[in-house]
């Protein structure tokens, strides 16, 4: 008889490979427990250094599973479901892009579908994941949040909020990325050298964010004790209010949801 898994998974790209690699790290799963999917020898490789069983035979990693995690492209579900049909999986979690539970239940024909939106950083721990899971038991659900836990935060939202959700911690570190290469290049442009320039973005970045989380300050008290009048902070305030900056986020978030929304229907 064929070994049973906890955790199958198919496609071992980077972001299975975060994943994967968190459950391992924190103790959620043992490598034996899991088997990967996944047809690129490279992959494949860098997902065996995990110690996990890797197989180019999908079918084999859904027919053997408690639970299926899709972590492929959005555009090669259509494949991988008519590969797999017929196979009743009892759980499936995805973490495809604008691929909706509707959409993966019927297709796979499986009823228990949690559908999850990661982000970049799981690669180091700090991933931000929101969970739709409702609806499904409540071992089902603590299994997907804490599959997504051991990369990072994880957090129950409605799959309407997914798009929403997508907008700001999934599509986000791209905006934190372009915000400090920003202050970086402004730095330089004033004078410093980049290592200089780099040192004081990224520490003010990461010392700002830990204030924020670790005081009872709201953050227009913060902004507030930065700016004392008259004084330096004031006049960069005051330039990036005259270039809407707020309105610019706000855009930039609409922007990545109606996207969000557009890849789903
Ligand atoms: N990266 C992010 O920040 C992020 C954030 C949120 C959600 N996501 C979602 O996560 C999913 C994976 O993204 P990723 O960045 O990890 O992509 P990726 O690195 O390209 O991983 C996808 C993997 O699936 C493999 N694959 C393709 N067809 C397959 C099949 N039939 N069976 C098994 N494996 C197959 C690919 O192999 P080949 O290379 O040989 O094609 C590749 O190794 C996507 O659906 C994306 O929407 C990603």
């Amino acid at each position: 008889m064929k070994k049973q898994v906890t955790l199958g998974v198919i496609g071992g790209g980077f972001m299975a490979r975060a994943l994967v690699g968190g459950a391992i790290k924190h103790g959620f799963l043992a490598a034996e427990e899991i088997a990967v999917g996944e047809p690129s020898p490279e992959n494949a490789e860098k997902m065996r250094a995990l110690g996990v069983r890797v197989t180019q035979d999908d079918r084999d990693v859904a027919s053997s599973c408690r639970c299926l995690l899709l972590c492929v492209k959005p555009q090669s579900f259509s494949a991988v479901a008519e590969d797999l049909r017929g196979i009743g999986i009892p759980f499936v979690i995805s973490i495809m892009a604008g691929v909706t539970r509707e959409r993966i239940a019927s297709a796979l024909g499986c009823r228990a579908v949690a559908r999850a939106m990661p982000n970049l950083p799981c690669a180091v721990g700090e991933g931000m994941t929101a969970v739709a899971a409702d609806g499904l038991t409540e071992e089902r659900r603590a299994f997907a949040l804490g599959l997504f836990s051991a990369a990072g935060r994880a957090m129950e939202a409605e799959e309407r909020l997914l798009d929403a959700v997508t907008g700001v911690s999934g599509s986000g570190p791209a905006y934190v990325y372009l915000f400090l290469r920003s202050l970086i290049e402004a730095g330089i442009a004033q004078g410093l050298s980049r290592e200089q320039a780099e040192t004081l973005a990224f520490q003010t970045v990461k010392g700002g964010l830990k204030m924020a989380e670790s005081t009872s300050s709201t953050l227009s008290e913060l902004i507030a004790a930065v700016s004392s009048k008259g004084g330096t902070t004031v006049a960069a305030l005051s330039s990036l209010e005259k270039d809407d900056f707020a309105g610019a986020v706000t855009r930039a978030v609409a922007a990545a949801a109606v996207r969000a929304a557009e890849l789903s229907s």
